[in-house]
């Protein structure tokens, strides 16, 4: 903090002051192991920032006596946390499946509800029919939710369309919503999410499409920063999924992968072999698998909600992996077909109870490590002078009721690039 006496204070945008307490990981790196635990917690710090960014943390008294804000925010005697950065979302879709979620209540599993033409390919009609229109309204009305919700960066799948068209309509949408809402958006291709109908007897076929058709013309108008695949024994399996990581490495494409959720088929080892900067699900990873993420540095990004709605009973492997030195990201996967959410606070209760992480490690998961997941960790996922001004102003009254408060939203006020962009009326 400066303080350049005799000048008179500096004029900032922002200074968000009267908090009970501030509590916030550190760094531009995946925080594993003892240090995803580490936060800095700070009784009646603030937030002064400018320009969007983050310009000093500390003391009120200390922010009030060296700025001059246009704007103060007083945070009531809550919490000041930085916005949840949610790593893994497919949030554009026109119709939902409550139908399979009660499928499931009766017994049915998530792979033969697929294998039977449900799932995923159900969506795929809802998003063919769908207009643009009617798919960036509802893509606007999700991203006000995530909003309220306390997450202000969501990673974007694609993976609905299964079609050129169809899913250069996705990432388009994706991109005119990034455009209009102060949510920020990373766009994922996930074309290799399932295989359409009309290439269900030659699969070899829709690979083709993938790699000579698809990933150039998402790479030539670049909507898309990373590739995604869902590596799995129904749909892509490991051969195929080489296959098109190869291509899309080639492209310029940063890569994040469905592994290992219901098989542990070695999509790990898959994630590390190509660099990837996420590998995600891991339900049922193997020990081998994790210590391929943890020498590659591939972030896990763990989604416990997903076990949940699909009613696995096996462990959710977080705080393994935390016990071997990895750095986990946790997620919603919000999607209509295996985890119906947008609730980070709901993940991170969830996180707490289903996988024994801490107050601090579900915080410094759902933020700083979920930023670096998304490439983002020198800009996003902590409040730190010179990352971007992205706060929460939470009802309570420390941090570990985030974890603690099971099903209420205590997001009071959001703060995104410097700017108040939420309020609860
Ligand atoms: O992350 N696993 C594959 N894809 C999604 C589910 C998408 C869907 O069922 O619509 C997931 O769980
Ligand atoms: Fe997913």
């Amino acid at each position: 903090m400066s303080d350049k006496s005799g000048a008179g204070p500096e004029p900032v945008d922002l200074l968000v002051s009267g908090a009970a307490e501030l509590a916030t990981p550190l760094g531009s790196t995946a925080r594993g192991g003892s240090e995803l635990d580490r936060l800095q917690v700070r009784a009646g710090w603030g937030v002064a920032a400018t320009g969007g960014k983050v310009v000093a943390v500390g003391p009120d008294a200390d922010l009030r006596r060296i700025y001059q804000p246009k704007v103060e925010y007083d945070a009531k005697g809550g919490t000041v946390v930085p916005g949840f950065v949610d790593a893994h979302t497919h949030p554009v879709f026109a119709t939902t499946r409550e139908d399979e979620f009660e499928m499931r209540t009766k017994g049915a599993t998530y792979v033969e509800i697929s294998l039977a033409g449900g799932g995923i390919l159900s969506t795929v009609r809802g998003v063919r029919e769908g207009s643009t229109e009617v798919l960036l309204a509802q893509l606007l009305m999700r991203l006000d939710r995530f909003l309220e919700l306390g997450t202000t960066t969501v990673e974007a799948k694609s993976g609905y369309g299964l079609s050129t068209y169809d899913e250069l309509k996705m990432l388009g949408v994706i991109a005119e919503a990034n455009r209009m809402h102060p949510v920020e958006l990373v766009p994922t291709f996930l074309g290799a999410h399932e295989f359409p109908e009309e290439f269900r007897d030659d699969r070899a076929a829709y690979v083709d499409l993938l790699v000579n058709e698809m990933l150039p013309r998402v790479a030539d108008e670049g909507l898309a920063e990373y590739c995604d695949i869902f590596t799995e024994t129904h749909v892509f399996g490991l051969d195929d999924s080489r296959r098109i990581l190869t291509r899309a490495k080639e492209l310029g494409f940063r890569l994040r992968l469905h592994v290992d959720q219901l098989t542990p088929l070695g999509g790990a080892e898959l994630a590390a072999e190509f660099g990837a900067d996420s590998a995600d699900h891991l339900e049922c990873v193997t020990d081998r698998g994790i210590e391929a993420l943890g020498q590659a540095g591939v972030v896990p990004v763990i989604c416990p909600l997903v076990a949940l709605f699909l009613r696995q009973t096996q462990e959710v492997p977080g705080r393994r992996m935390i016990d071997m030195g990895l750095a986990p990201a946790v997620a919603t996967d919000f999607n209509p077909g295996s985890c119906y959410t947008q609730s980070m606070p709901e993940v991170l209760s969830w996180s707490a109870l289903r996988m024994n992480m801490t107050a601090g490690e579900v915080l410094t998961a759902g933020t700083l490590n979920a930023a670096v997941s998304l490439n983002r960790g020198e800009r996003l996922g902590s409040l730190e002078p010179g990352k971007d001004c992205d706060l929460l102003v939470l009802d309570v009254p420390n941090h570990r009721h985030l974890a603690y408060e099971l099903g209420r939203n205590p997001v009071r006020a959001v703060v995104k690039t410097g700017r108040v962009v939420h309020e609860r009326r």
